[in-house]
């Protein structure tokens, strides 16, 4: 079968690394097989063989693989040439193949450090990772766990800690409570099959409930009614449509929290790495939770997972809440490269400006179109809301037609169009999307 998939001589690679992302941008949505200037040999390749055949449902998806990047731009195996306003759902804020992180892989590659170590062992870039993630996070979350892959898995993390605390302090039920139109991740089940007793009768009482989001009577309401252990929320939830929770309304889900004993844990897979203009969204809102959760971006997209905690939340032992694969320290390694060069070169008021500039010209575009309802974001992250779902829908179909990444929010309404562009972009990128974005309106609105 891997015969099927060998299919660019070493040359060609060559000439894909010759192509700009600055030269291509004009070319959004076309083929590279209609652009003048990509040589005839690198053409000849495309579109390339690909086949999904074996995937399972859940793993497979209608478009064909990313095959080159760099920059805000990328190539599918069909020679699609796309503009990313999404970051590869929200990872890759660096951009595609940023130079920072390709010359921290062979650095690492070259200096003979392990490619991975046992649990039994630590290594030196999780310990160095660790250091830094602690120094450029609010002072109060002192502890970290790197033993992580996946956003999914640190929340499990997290809300366990929380559980844990409670446990210990005699408690015997265990209420959680999230947001309306939250998103978390995907898993479930894995304790409930492994044998351990006394976890399996402490997870029976389990429970949870949904609050509604900037509304403190809810949180109150649920705090008086069920006497929860924790909280769980996004300070954006993006998925949802972009909602901003207010600063005020986290210093009283705070208050309360302290005054209760509820754990508060902040999901900032979406929010966390740099696209806000501070590091995290905890420092944003200046209110800071109890545990904080950090993946996709804070190592540019490779995986890993970090829960970050007050030392009162560190209650679990040697191995439990561990992934046997994190902490790797090639990824620990390329997590220090991008934290380093977001604080080196000042990324983060880079992203408050251009978030700014983001802003203000979508807000422009609104104004010509009654469809456009409100516009909502901080920083890099904006959502575009419409006035019905099928505009939306369609307004996002014609972006991805016309070689445009954007994301359309799946709970919710399903009515807002999310922007998440990487964080190196430029005022010229900007101005190229709202080009192609403006007319993609126009298109949907007349059909
Ligand atoms: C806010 C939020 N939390 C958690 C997750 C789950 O992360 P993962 O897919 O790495 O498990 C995601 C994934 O998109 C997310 O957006």
């Amino acid at each position: 079968m891997s015969n099927l998939y060998l299919i660019m001589a070493i040359n060609d690679r060559e000439l894909l690394t010759l192509l700009k992302p600055d030269d291509l941008l004009p070319h959004i949505g076309k083929n590279i097989s209609e652009v003048d200037f990509i040589d005839q040999d690198l053409k000849a390749n495309f579109p390339l063989k690909w086949s999904k055949a074996n995937l399972t449902k859940g793993s497979r998806n209608e478009y064909p693989p990313v095959v080159w990047g760099s920059g805000c731009v990328f190539i599918t195996a069909d020679g699609k040439i796309w503009l990313d306003f999404s970051s590869q759902t929200h990872n890759l804020h660096l951009g595609h193949n940023h130079p920072v992180i390709k010359e921290s892989i062979s650095e690492y590659l070259a200096s003979d450090q392990p490619f991975f170590s046992s649990s039994m062992f630590s290594n030196i870039p999780a310990l160095e990772f660790a250091d830094l993630l602690i120094k450029h996070t609010p002072d109060e979350l002192t502890k970290v766990n790197l033993k992580l892959l996946s956003g999914a898995g640190a929340i499990e993390f997290g809300l366990r800690s929380a559980i844990t605390y409670h446990i210990q302090n005699g408690k015997k039920n265990f209420p959680i409570l999230s947001m309306r139109g939250s998103y978390h991740g995907e898993t479930y089940l894995n304790l409930r099959v492994t044998h351990r007793e006394y976890e399996k009768s402490d997870l029976s009482n389990i429970q949870f409930h949904q609050i509604e989001p900037n509304n403190i009577e809810s949180f109150k309401n649920k705090v008086n009614e069920l006497n929860p252990v924790a909280l769980i929320l996004e300070p954006i939830i993006v998925d949802d449509g972009v909602v901003v929770l207010e600063k005020r309304y986290l210093q009283q889900i705070r208050n309360i929290c302290d005054e209760k004993d509820i754990c508060l844990i902040y999901d900032e897979v979406q929010t966390g790495g740099g696209w806000l203009g501070s590091f995290t969204a905890a420092e944003h809102f200046q209110v800071v939770p109890d545990i904080l959760i950090l993946a996709k971006a804070f190592t540019a997209g490779w995986p890993l997972a970090a829960v970050l905690t007050k030392k009162k939340y560190d209650v679990l032992n040697y191995t439990e809440g561990a992934f046997t694969a994190g902490m790797n320290p090639l990824v620990c390694e390329i997590g220090i490269k991008n934290l380093s060069y977001i604080f080196k070169c000042n990324l983060l008021k880079q992203s408050n400006d251009l978030g700014e500039y983001l802003n203000k010209s979508i807000n422009s575009v609104k104004d010509k179109y009654a469809e456009i309802t409100k516009v909502e974001g901080l920083g890099l992250i904006q959502g575009i809301k419409f006035n019905s779902q099928t505009l939306a829908n369609s307004i996002y179909e014609k972006c991805l037609r016309n070689g445009v990444l954007v994301r359309l929010s799946k709970r919710g309404n399903g009515d807002t169009i999310i922007l998440k562009p990487p964080v190196i972009l430029t005022r010229k990128i900007i101005n190229e999307f709202l080009i192609s974005f403006d007319a993609n309106i126009i298109k949907s609105i007349k059909h």
